[in-house]
């Protein structure tokens, strides 16, 4: 069943029964589906996820869903920016053709008992500072997943820890649904865009900077020939001089085992996080 939504072309489905019946009469006329799923407050690069999935599929969906499971104690899951109606232009306008946006009751209903938790992956980097985090996104992707078996499913790069684990997760599940990443998407400065960004204050904002210009400087002087480790100190020293209260890691990684590196290797990424305010960033380049 769907219903009006503030765009009188994007149509609006809240259960995963309507979803899929939605999802499979396309499917039925031979047309493919992307699945894009966010947790709305959407901006330029969460509609890059749609761009992406309509160069892959024939129809883009999107789904809304501020996802409790993946928010620790103390987060910002109540203050995580919400804006239904301003995101439904923002999609119609993008060439998307539905929204999924259940509500919490209906995607983890009384009785709801059942976890995802791919092993390994999620204990590194980001997983060290957010226990539990990535078992949510794990457990909220599958399900997805599951109930709109679309073709495609796109995820943006910029957290690139949860992209390989979903990625691990579509595969160890023979989830039918192949997963793409889409390439961040950046301010003018360089400062990739986030829903948190809308958090930080213009000075902080100015200061945030420091993370992807440290991840640049990095990856100049490894290319370099400096040795990583040294390389990796002075791009941290560069975060903490610019006022980041915490820097969760600066590490060079295989881009798919997350492992870390101490020297430059083919599919290397340089991963960075920190916390600039009260506001937690994530960022990362290819090496
Ligand atoms: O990246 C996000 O916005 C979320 O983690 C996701 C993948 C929609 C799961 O809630």
């Amino acid at each position: 069943m769907t219903e009006p939504s503030a765009h009188p072309s994007l149509p609006i489905v809240r259960t995963p029964a309507a979803l899929r019946a939605a999802i499979a009469a396309w499917q039925r006329q031979g047309q493919r589906v992307a699945l894009v799923p966010t947790m709305g407050a959407l901006h330029a690069g969460h509609l890059a996820l749609v761009t992406k999935g309509l160069g892959l599929a024939d129809i883009a969906v999107a789904s809304i869903f501020v996802n409790p499971k993946q928010f620790g104690p103390g987060e910002d899951l109540d203050r995580y920016p919400r804006d239904e109606a301003g995101d439904a232009l923002k999609l119609a306008g993008a060439g998307c053709s539905l929204l999924y946006a259940p509500d919490v009751a209906t995607m983890y209903p009384p009785g709801f008992a059942s976890f995802v938790r791919v092993s390994g992956l999620p204990d590194l980097l980001c997983g060290r500072v957010r226990p539990g985090h990535f078992d949510g996104v794990a457990t909220v992707v599958a399900k997805l997943l599951s109930a709109a078996q679309a073709d495609v499913a796109v995820f943006g790069e910029k957290d690139w820890q949860q992209l390989a684990i979903i990625r691990r997760m579509a595969a160890d599940l023979d989830i039918g649904t192949a997963i793409h990443g889409c390439a961040i998407v950046r301010d003018e400065d360089g400062l990739a865009l986030s829903s948190r960004n809308a958090y930080l204050s213009a000075d902080e904002r100015a200061r945030a900077l420091a993370l992807p210009r440290a991840l640049l400087a990095t990856r100049e002087a490894i290319l370099g020939g400096m040795p990583v480790a040294a390389a990796l100190a002075a791009g941290e020293r560069t975060i903490k001089a610019a006022g980041f209260v915490r820097l969760d890691y600066l590490e060079l990684v295989d881009g798919e085992t997350l492992h870390s590196l101490g020297a430059p290797a083919p599919g290397a990424r340089l991963m960075g996080a920190g916390v600039i305010g009260t506001t937690r960033l994530i960022d990362n380049i290819a090496l």
